[in-house]
């Protein structure tokens, strides 16, 4: 039977080739991937899936040319809210990931309007990662158990202490545009996930990749550091 993940992660890149290759601003692959997220999204409802993080902004993303950075924080700030007919209509619980609280304020309190509006919803999770880095969620994690006073740090303890400790680890990883890394994304629940990338870029995404990537995820056998009987 055909094994439907419960998290999928998705590293969507490729945005600024999707604009390079336009002779289009990078924003505007930006814009075109918030589009195709929304296909993804859709996408996975349809098949199932329980829990998406989508990486929409990396704590390495600020090096980037300032017009960028501030096109995607407000991109945050203004299409997070004019999309709650979606969620809604979707069964679409948002969560962040990631240390909001250094963003704009008008980013920062838009998306925990949204996170606020959507709560009651309950076919997806879906977490935005934004100002997140797998280093950081980790290193916030610790830092958070020291100053509750717990002085033995386990595995446990780290996921205890994250954003979101009820969003389980990631089954499957899904990475556009062609690259093979990972970019600082889900560190510490990626210890078993499956891995799969893709030549598209972001913008080109669609409910069909979904279900292609689903499909590639079936064909792995997981055996978690034990042996497949
Ligand atoms: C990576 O492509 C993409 C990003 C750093 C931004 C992703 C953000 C979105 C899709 C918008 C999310 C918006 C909301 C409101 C949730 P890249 O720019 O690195 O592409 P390149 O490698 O081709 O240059």
């Amino acid at each position: 039977m055909r094994e439907v993940p419960k998290h999928i992660g998705f590293i969507m890149d490729g945005n600024g080739r999707w604009a390079k290759a336009r002779l289009m601003p990078r924003t505007a692959g930006h814009l075109a991937g918030l589009k195709a997220l929304k296909k993804v999204i859709k996408g996975c409802v349809e098949e199932g899936v329980s829990y998406v993080t989508l990486y929409c902004f990396s704590t390495e993303n600020w090096t980037r040319p300032k017009d960028e950075v501030d096109y995607l924080m407000g991109l945050f700030s203004e299409k997070i809210m004019g999309e709650l007919p979606f969620y809604n209509e979707n069964g679409i619980r948002l969560l962040t990931l990631g240390d909001i609280s250094v963003l704009p304020d008008d980013a920062r309190k838009a998306l925990l309007e949204a996170v606020e509006a959507t709560k009651g919803n309950t076919k997806i999770t879906v977490q935005l990662a934004i100002n997140y880095g797998g280093q950081d969620e980790i290193c916030r994690a610790v830092n958070a158990a020291l100053a509750e006073g717990i002085t033995k740090i386990t595995p446990e303890v780290i996921r205890a202490h994250f954003d979101n400790p009820d969003v389980p680890p990631a089954d499957l990883i899904v990475r556009s545009a062609g690259e093979k890394r990972l970019s600082n994304f889900l560190l510490f629940d990626s210890a078993y996930s499956e891995f799969v990338f893709y030549d598209k870029l972001w913008p080109d995404w669609g409910a069909k990749d979904v279900s292609a990537a689903i499909d590639e995820y079936n064909s792995r056998t997981r055996k978690f550091g034990g042996v497949k009987q």
